[in-house]
């Protein structure tokens, strides 16, 4: 398995052009199921949980042409309703395959999507409110069945938690239904905004996409369309956090500043000053950061949960303490036993971290076992002293479209070996 080595304390300097957003890329490629005709989706991330993604729709019978960040979809001869597990164990997110498959063919099979590295990331939430539409779902040992041959209906559902997934299922699975659906309770992220934009180009009628309350009025065809997938918000505050920690100015270009609302003052909070417009954002990190405070995740418009990792990993040699308490997934600190090993004086309880600030990190050999968490160890690196060498880097490819490129692009040392 390849690692990664990172040799601290190197100042940055110059601009990074922000890839397209994988939580954008993952549930659009599945919606292209829906429709009839050729799509055309620019910016698309080139990231291994993409190419899952493209695995499944071709084993579904699409056809399937790359090029570089633009990828054409074509849906007219889907033939299959199943997703073998190898291909769904390949990426969690592939479980939004389930709405835009039934919602194609009346039925689906599938295989519980691989807990993560996060925690056990149930599916309840998507498979009540598809019972909701009317699918009959069997939950087999290890597998589902689901039914719906007189295709969804539209119905009333109440999520008991701003789902990110499962407010895309529903969208999905919505837009081809009989009748009206309404979310209450939906998550509001701008990639349900971005999947919303590019099923209504297609002809769908979605409303109110990015508030808490979504209507979909459900029609008979969707047409194959163009669309540019938006920036990823957790790739510029992961580049941030690489600004942060090494004391420098860096630009972030093909940015969209009001995704980063709930990132930016937590930055300005430890020092940096931030100059953002015209979807490019210049950071100014001083020698040393100022503690964050209290980090909580949140749904959006919230601070991010993706966010926490790498910036956790930046409060480490700030000056005080700083808190973070992380409310959307169980088991999302398991990058700070690595940390540790590396100098870091953090103490967790639940869902809450205390991080003391350090006066240096240490290089060490240490392994990342999730995507932000690999990206915290690299943030980590870039401020300690010595080599850090660390390794799962398949997880940073999962979400991170040429990592340490972009990096030593920027002054950065760190190399894959
Ligand atoms: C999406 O995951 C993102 N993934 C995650 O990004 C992100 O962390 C998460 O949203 C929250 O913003 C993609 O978009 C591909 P959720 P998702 O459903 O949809 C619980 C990354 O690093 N829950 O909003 O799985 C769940 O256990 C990844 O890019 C249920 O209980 O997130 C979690 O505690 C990681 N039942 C919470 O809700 C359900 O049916 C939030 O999950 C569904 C979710």
């Amino acid at each position: 398995m390849s690692r990664l080595l990172v040799t601290g304390r190197e100042k940055l300097d110059g601009e990074v052009y922000v890839q397209g957003a994988k939580n954008s890329a993952l549930p659009l490629l599945a919606a292209t199921i829906l429709t009839k005709g050729e799509n055309i989706i620019f910016n698309c991330p080139e990231l291994s949980d993409v190419e899952a993604s493209l695995l499944i729709l071709r084993y579904l019978g699409c056809g399937v042409k790359r090029s570089g960040k633009t990828i054409i979809v074509k849906s007219d001869n889907v033939s299959r309703f199943d997703i073998p597990d190898d291909l769904m164990r390949k990426t969690r997110s592939s479980i939004v395959f389930l709405g835009a498959i039934i919602a194609r063919t009346g039925k689906a099979k599938l295989s519980f999507p691989g807990g993560c590295e996060i925690g056990p990331r149930p599916i309840d939430l998507h498979l009540k409110a598809l019972r909701e539409m009317g699918a009959i779902i069997e939950e087999k040992h290890g597998y589902l069945e689901c039914f719906a041959p007189k295709g969804l209906n539209g119905a009333k559902i109440v999520l008991s938690f701003p789902s990110v997934g499962a407010t895309e299922d529903i969208i999905i699975a919505a837009c081809l239904a009989n009748g009206t659906t309404t979310i209450t309770n939906a998550a509001r992220e701008p990639e349900i905004c971005d999947l919303a934009e590019y099923l209504n180009k297609c002809g769908a009628k979605i409303y109110g996409a990015g508030e808490g309350v979504v209507v979909i009025d459900g029609v008979t065809a969707l047409e194959g369309t163009q669309h540019t997938i938006i920036p990823d918000r957790i790739a510029a505050a992961t580049f941030m956090a690489c600004a942060a920690v090494t004391g420098s100015h860096v630009t972030l270009d093909g940015i969209v500043s009001s995704h980063l609302a709930s990132i930016i003052p937590i930055f300005e909070e430890s020092g940096c000053k931030i100059k953002s417009g015209g979807g490019r954002l210049d950071i100014f990190a001083p020698k040393r950061l100022k503690s964050m405070r209290i980090v909580r995740t949140m749904p959006y418009p919230g601070f991010p949960t993706d966010a926490q990792a790498p910036l956790l990993a930046a409060a480490c040699t700030a000056q005080g303490t700083s808190i973070f308490v992380e409310n959307i997934f169980e088991n999302r600190y398991r990058h700070i036993g690595e940390l540790v090993r590396m100098g870091a004086n953090i103490k967790t309880e639940g869902k809450v971290a205390v991080v003391e600030g350090a006066d240096a990190l240490y290089g060490a050999a240490v392994e990342a076992t999730d995507l932000r968490g690999a990206a915290a160890l690299a943030v980590a690196g870039l401020c300690a002293e010595g080599t850090t060498s660390i390794g799962g880097v398949q997880f940073l490819e999962r979400g991170y479209e040429d990592f340490e490129v972009v990096l030593s692009s920027l002054g950065a040392d760190i190399k894959k070996i």
